[in-house]
């Protein structure tokens, strides 16, 4: 017997079968040949959630959550977050490779000339309520584009295919900017193409009136470290979502539309205005110990920004995010008050044992939005700005599922746990 095989005995039947093991799996629908008799759907598995079902095969990002490791094409996080620019490493999971230095200077020229939107954008996000939250607004500007772009459905040729992504990726900051102005009641910005993307990204939020913002080298340096660390993480909520809306063969803006959806939850990208909402009503040092307490007793709500469905282990994004905000903080000259609860929480999770138990670390969004607070951007925006650079995993990882083989139409099974079939009654007999 092949060493790569796992044997099933079925003690329904009392036959045995044979299934391949290939890369720590086994196929699904080798299942469905275990049957009790003919008439038998065959054997499914049940897991809600995927906790530990392989959807896809990718070589996009690795993670070992138990090590903390996090990969992007084979490049540790903690060395692109050191090394590269953000438009490098989004280039990176398109072609999974870096850019040389043409390369890099022809695709930045590129995302360049896509960062404007049709004039009509503007007048949609004007429709908009006075105090509706940017992250609506920019799922609802993002499907919108589609309509703009009805050519984006032949998703099978690929030169089309790019067009989209670099025009989304190019898009995202400038819709994002805008949804934030709409949100303060100030005019648009449109994009500078002499900024870089992330320094555009910043002008296109902090310019008032002529007043040329130019914002402090230090600062667009991290943010775009910022933009690196959100890039990608494999099979997440969103990216699961992409991939979902993406095998029905919709267009990419309806897909990134669905994804940004899924990120705006409290679960996902929403964990970072959530753990910024939560140190603030803990308020100081002094309340930290009671607010645990409620947490273990489950009368607090979770603690935000801890936790991780893969990593059973520090978040490597999240030691880059902690030593980030010291190098924000000197720049800025002032420290967030709220990193004294936030370190203060983190000591005393680190120590507790419902939390090591757990394994409940500080992930990704622990400490960003206590950045995202000393450069002055509001709390609503902060899940913006995750979507914007998760934009660039998202399309890498669509493209992907569209060009693999052993992919379709994403389509669970159910257990069916309703009634049996059963007769209508005429309406005065219910
Ligand atoms: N605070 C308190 N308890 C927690 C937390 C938390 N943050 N996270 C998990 N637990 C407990 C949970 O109650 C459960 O306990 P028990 O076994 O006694 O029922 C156990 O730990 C396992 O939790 P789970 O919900 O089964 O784990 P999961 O893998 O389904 O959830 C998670 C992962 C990220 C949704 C969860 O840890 C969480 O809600 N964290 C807070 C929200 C957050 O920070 N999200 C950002 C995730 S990272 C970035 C991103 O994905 O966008």
């Amino acid at each position: 017997m092949s060493q790569d095989t796992l044997s099933i005995t079925d003690n329904r039947t009392g036959k045995t079968y044979e299934l391949e093991v290939t890369d720590g799996t086994i196929r699904a629908m080798d299942l469905r040949q275990i049957k009790v008799d003919e008439s038998d759907f065959g054997l499914m598995t049940y897991d809600p959630a995927f906790t530990n079902t392989a959807s896809c095969r990718s070589s996009v990002t690795y993670i070992d959550g138990d090590k903390g490791i996090l990969h992007h094409r084979g490049y540790p996080i903690e060395q692109l977050a050191e090394k590269a620019s953000f438009l490098e490493v989004a280039y990176l999971l398109f072609n999974g490779e870096l850019p040389n230095r043409t390369q890099l200077a022809d695709f930045t020229q590129e995302v360049t000339m896509h960062t404007f939107v049709h004039e009509n954008v503007r007048t949609f996000i004007n429709g908009f309520r006075y105090d509706a939250h940017p992250m609506g607004m920019l799922v609802g500007t993002v499907a919108a584009l589609s309509t703009f772009y009805p050519e984006a459905m032949d998703i099978h040729d690929k030169e089309n295919r790019r067009l989209q992504m670099v025009r989304l990726l190019a898009k995202m900051p400038t819709i994002a900017a805008w949804s934030f102005r709409h949100s303060q009641g100030k005019p648009f910005v449109y994009p500078d193409n002499d900024l870089s993307y992330t320094e555009n990204f910043l002008a296109m939020m902090k310019r008032v009136g002529d007043n040329k913002y130019v914002a402090d080298p230090d600062i667009v340096r991290a943010l775009d470290v910022l933009f690196i660390l959100h890039a990608d993480h494999e099979q997440n909520c969103s990216t699961n979502t992409m991939r979902a809306v993406g095998s029905s063969h919709a267009d990419p803006y309806s897909a990134v539309a669905a994804a940004t959806a899924a990120l705006y939850g409290p679960l996902h990208g929403g964990a970072n205005s959530a753990v910024l909402k939560m140190l603030r009503q803990i308020g100081s040092v002094d309340h930290v110990p009671a607010f645990m307490k409620s947490v273990k007793e489950g009368t607090g709500g979770r603690l935000m920004g801890f936790g991780h469905r893969v990593y059973k282990n520090y978040d490597p994004r999240a030691k880059v995010i902690k030593k980030l905000a010291d190098r924000v903080f000197d720049i800025i000259g002032t420290k967030n008050p709220l990193l004294k609860v936030a370190l203060e929480l983190e000591k005393i999770a680190l120590d507790d044992e419902y939390f090591v138990q757990r394994k409940l670390y500080p992930n990704v969004d622990f400490y960003s939005g206590l950045i995202y607070e000393v450069l002055d951007i509001p709390v609503d925006m902060f899940t913006v700005l995750f979507a914007i650079p998760r934009t660039a995993g998202w399309l890498a990882q669509w493209e992907e599922m569209l060009l693999d083989k052993d992919q379709k139409i994403a389509r669970p099974r159910q257990i069916y746990t309703g009634q049996s079939a059963r007769d209508v009654p005429p309406r005065d007999e219910r």
